[in-house]
């Protein structure tokens, strides 16, 4: 008898290449904590996949696309309670309370290893606890990390494998006392003898939980993306944020992009949009025809690790290796390159099935089909969506590995990262914030993404469309105090500077960018999508110092003749109303400004204070 068989724990079966003691030890703790009825060890192969995908099928997770459609595809319909991730239930345990800072909440990390621990004990019961091994980054690069997570739900292996280096190479990468981030995650939904499971097994009660100081999360209640995928935003951000702080490198909530111009010159370019605002799109664009020879790549659509090298460049690597990407809005004129990822084997969550056993959501076709069973597994016509009704929910998702992307950059593999010549930050404002913006420094680029705006969205519970200050794109995400994380930033552009002086290279620019302003008539005035590549195009040239543009408050901006508007009918009135400073409204926004000033008084660098002066001088000048 193993040593646990005697507490109600199934035996441990540990496979002969995992030769990690810790490892196993934990495990060893958590299912006895967790109490599962068996343990299995995912190895990541495809029959592993093809197998779970089977028995959900059978327990009515997931529904088999029509082959003929999508082949290898599925449809989850989680329940309607668990839909995106939980913002006031994520929680950052410091000892210091200053240490997670305003912006997260906080409990002492003693209280709540009390609460885990009874939440967690028997949470387990009647399932099967799957134990993922997955690595963030490519196996074995300098920049990678590894992570265990240890999970109830099947759809969640199936995910982790699309989404991260996920299976039995990573044990060979950790060996014997390798580091790893422990992740522990539940549905938190125990099986008494005989009781039938559930479709999508949830807790109304939900803790995601992330104690940085031994590295460490726990994840309970949800099945969904960002609460129980825990290789995302709990470990490639809110962690990864904190180890970042604690050795000099950065991980942010951003897309990694190539660009090739016609002359065969490559750049590479990171963008900071929050949450459903734009980052897998702007990550697969397609140039407008008229831009002969450019070429965008996709390095990675929601997540950056960034290391400086020895030359005071910024390196980059994705972290991930699937999308969790935004379903709704994406169709084959705004992202064909995304349409043509989601062909095959693909993981559908929350979108509405045809009756044809393929999948719709709105946005994807002008008309919408006839009928549908929408998200909820409820029969859906048109008439239900006049009267307001959506068939896939605002946050419906889909689960696919890079590899299905048509314009995947060869280098989006690569351990050593590629270089970054440009930041963009962009938030979602129907008003006041301008198309395109350069900041004039690195610090005034900090400032912009410090105080920049956007209107919530879907991506997260709670009211949609209200405008709130989302430093960096990252307010959900950093992992510690958000003044410590400014001045972090701040820190780094100084040690580049002093770098890049010896070197010779160049710190990346910044610019600030919004695609959503609206027009009286409440439509979006810029085109966006692919059309978005006339800016990006602008900001490469001034990178290089071949475009013009005019200073003004905030920095440079283009004038209209300044952008390439080849094969668009923009007017230069249009383009006026997304590009107009409007003094009052920077007046209102100044003192928005100020609010997140104040809430983040402790440890907020001076610099910011400054530079905020400064341009409030330059406006009323
Ligand atoms: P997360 O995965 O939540 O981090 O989101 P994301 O930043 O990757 O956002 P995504 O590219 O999935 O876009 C979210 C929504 O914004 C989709 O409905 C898109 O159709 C829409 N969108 C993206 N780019 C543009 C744009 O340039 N203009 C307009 N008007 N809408 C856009
Ligand atoms: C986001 O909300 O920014 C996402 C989706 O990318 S989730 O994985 O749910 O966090
Ligand atoms: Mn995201």
């Amino acid at each position: 008898m193993n040593q646990f068989a005697m507490q109600g724990v199934p035996a441990l079966n540990v496979p002969d290449y995992v030769k990690h003691q810790k490892l196993i030890a934990w495990i060893g703790e958590i299912a006895a904590l967790t109490k599962p009825d068996s343990i299995y060890w995912c190895d990541g192969s495809e029959a592993e996949y093809d197998r779970l995908c089977a028995q959900m099928v059978a327990a009515g997770t997931l529904k088999k696309l029509n082959p003929a459609k999508r082949a290898n595809s599925y449809l989850a319909l989680s329940d309607p309670s668990d839909v995106a991730r939980v913002e006031d239930r994520t929680f950052i345990c410091t000892d210091k309370k200053e240490d997670a800072g305003p912006t997260n909440n906080w409990i002492a990390p003693g209280e709540m290893r009390a609460t885990l621990g009874q939440l967690f004990d028997g949470c387990m019961r009647g399932r099967t606890l799957y134990v993922v091994p997955f690595s963030m980054g490519p196996l074995g690069s300098h920049i990678a990390h590894i992570g265990i997570e240890l999970s109830d739900s099947p759809y969640v292996v199936v995910n982790m494998r699309l989404m991260t280096r996920m299976g039995r190479a990573v044990y060979d990468v950790l060996g014997t006392g390798g580091e790893f981030v422990p992740c522990v995650h539940t549905v938190s939904k125990p099986l008494e003898q005989g009781e039938k499971d559930v479709a999508w097994p949830c807790n109304s009660t939900k803790y995601i939980v992330h104690f940085p100081a031994s590295q460490e999360i726990w994840s309970f209640g949800s099945g969904y993306g960002g609460n129980a995928l825990l290789g995302k935003k709990c470990f490639a951000l809110r962690i990864a944020s904190t180890m970042g702080r604690d050795q000099g490198w950065l991980a942010e909530h951003m897309l990694i992009l190539g660009v090739t111009s016609p002359e065969g010159k490559k750049h590479h370019v990171a963008a900071a949009f929050p949450s459903a605002c734009g980052k897998t799109n702007f990550a697969m664009q397609i140039p407008p025809a008229s831009f002969d020879g450019w070429k965008v790549s996709t390095i990675g659509d929601d997540i950056a690790w960034i290391k400086p090298g020895k030359d005071g460049r910024l390196y980059a690597i994705n972290p991930e290796a699937g999308y969790f990407g935004v379903a709704p809005g994406t169709n084959d004129k705004t992202n064909p390159n995304c349409m043509a990822s989601l062909n095959k084997d693909v993981i559908f969550t929350n979108v509405a099935l045809t009756d044809d056993g393929d999948v719709w959501w709105e946005g994807m076709t002008k008309e919408a089909p006839a009928h549908l069973i929408d998200w909820q597994g409820k029969d859906w016509t048109p008439e239900d969506g006049k009267a307001g009704r959506k068939a896939a929910h605002p946050n419906a998702r889909f689960t696919v590995a890079a590899t299905n992307n048509p314009v995947l950059d060869p280098e989006w593999d690569n351990p050593a990262g590629v270089a970054i010549d440009a930041f963009i930050f962009g938030g979602r404002r129907s008003t006041t914030v301008p198309l395109v913006t350069q900041a004039r420094d690195w610090v005034e680029g900090v400032y912009m993404a410090a105080t920049m705006g956007s209107e919530t969205t879907a991506a997260a519970a709670g009211a949609q469309g209200v405008v709130r200050r989302d430093p960096f794109a990252m307010l959900p995400f950093a992992g510690y105090n958000m003044s410590d994380y400014f001045q972090h930033w701040l820190n780094l552009g100084k040690q580049l500077g002093d770098a890049v002086k010896a070197s010779g290279a160049k710190l990346p620019a910044i610019f600030c960018v919004n695609w959503f302003r609206k027009g009286p008539d409440g439509q979006f005035v810029w085109p966006g999508y692919g059309e978005n590549m006339r800016v990006l195009k602008w900001m490469l040239e001034r990178v290089e110092g071949k475009a013009s543009g005019s200073e003004n408050v905030f920095g440079v901006t283009p004038r209209y003749n300044d952008l390439d508007w080849k094969g668009l009918d923009f007017t230069a009135s249009q383009f006026d109303t997304v590009t107009s400073i409007d003094k009052a409204a920077w007046q209102e926004e100044f003192k928005l400004h100020a609010d997140l000033f104040k809430k983040l008084e402790y440890h907020l660098p001076k610099e910011l204070i400054e530079t905020k002066a400064k341009l409030e001088q330059r406006l009323s000048a």
